[in-house]
């Protein structure tokens, strides 16, 4: 039998699985391990598949119950990458806040002026979604004197009706898809940040833009619905910082996933319990 990965994932522990075969997810039937990152697997093409070891947390596109029906086990990573991705946040808070790629963009094309942004410090800061990743945001928060509303506390729509920056951490599934619709982006209030590490669909994206044309909210974005397609009409608005869905992506976070997901495979292979089944 034999592991198929999408790509050699990052890190040294990568090595510890011996011969991996990197290619397409194409029809096979001597594949029982797949190594992908989140992409979508046609089970039908993988007659001898026992394991699904996902290099993400999010397991969005992956079909978790066809899997589990026919035998399927399916991995993540979770717990490793929240620190990574509660930095990028705030990276994307404080950008989008204090014009800072827009600043750059000026300076580079020969201007010198004063942006003048919104405060960081002291604003008041929305978590929607209070897992690992959530809860991370929230210990960054206490060091810029944030006063901070859950989403586990307060209704959705009040908690985007009192923040000034509101921060998404959920997982996309059926309860989460347009979960930011445009009548609740239409609550936010004037010069609110709205920054998404989590996955584009959690937002309507087409209600998205239209708010950010309007100029009246700021955002820091690092997934969109269909990544790597990113709205045409955001890339020229100044009030927007757009990021490649690189919230997990350092050096050091992706090898403790592909640390992970080695653990995972390993431990299928000696027949032991998977550490990280979904
Ligand atoms: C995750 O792990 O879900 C990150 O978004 C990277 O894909």
């Amino acid at each position: 039998m034999k592991t198929l990965a999408t790509r050699r994932f990052p890190g040294d522990a990568w090595e510890e699985l011996g011969d991996v075969e990197i290619g397409p997810l194409e029809p096979r039937d001597d594949v029982d391990v797949l190594i992908v990152a989140n992409e979508p697997v046609d089970l039908d093409a993988f007659a001898a598949l026992r394991l699904i070891a996902n290099f993400s947390v999010g397991y969005d596109r992956i079909d978790v119950e066809g899997a589990r029906a026919r035998g399927v086990a399916v991995t993540n990573t979770p717990g490793v990458l929240d620190a990574a991705v509660a930095d990028l946040t705030f990276g994307l808070i404080l950008a989008a806040r204090r014009r800072m790629v827009e600043g750059d963009a000026l300076i580079r094309g020969g201007g010198w002026e004063t942006l003048l942004g919104r405060e960081v410090s002291g604003a008041t800061l929305g978590i929607v979604g209070y897992g690992r990743i959530g809860r991370a945001v929230a210990r960054r928060a206490e060091g810029f004197d944030m006063p901070v509303l859950y989403t586990r506390e307060t209704p959705l729509d009040e908690l985007l009706a009192q923040s000034d920056i509101v921060t998404l951490h959920t997982p996309l599934n059926a309860e989460t898809t347009g979960l930011i619709s445009r009548e609740r982006l239409a609550l936010l209030r004037d010069g609110a940040t709205l920054v998404n590490t989590a996955r584009g669909a959690v937002v309507d994206e087409d209600a998205l833009v239209e708010e950010l044309v309007s100029g009246r909210i700021t955002a820091g974005l690092d997934v969109f619905v269909h990544e790597p397609h990113v709205p045409e009409r955001l890339r020229g608005l100044p009030n927007v910082v757009l990021t490649p869905h690189i919230a997990s992506a350092t050096v050091e976070t992706r090898g403790a996933m592909t640390r992970v997901v080695v653990d995972n495979v390993l431990a299928f292979r000696r027949g032991e319990a998977l550490p990280n089944v979904v």
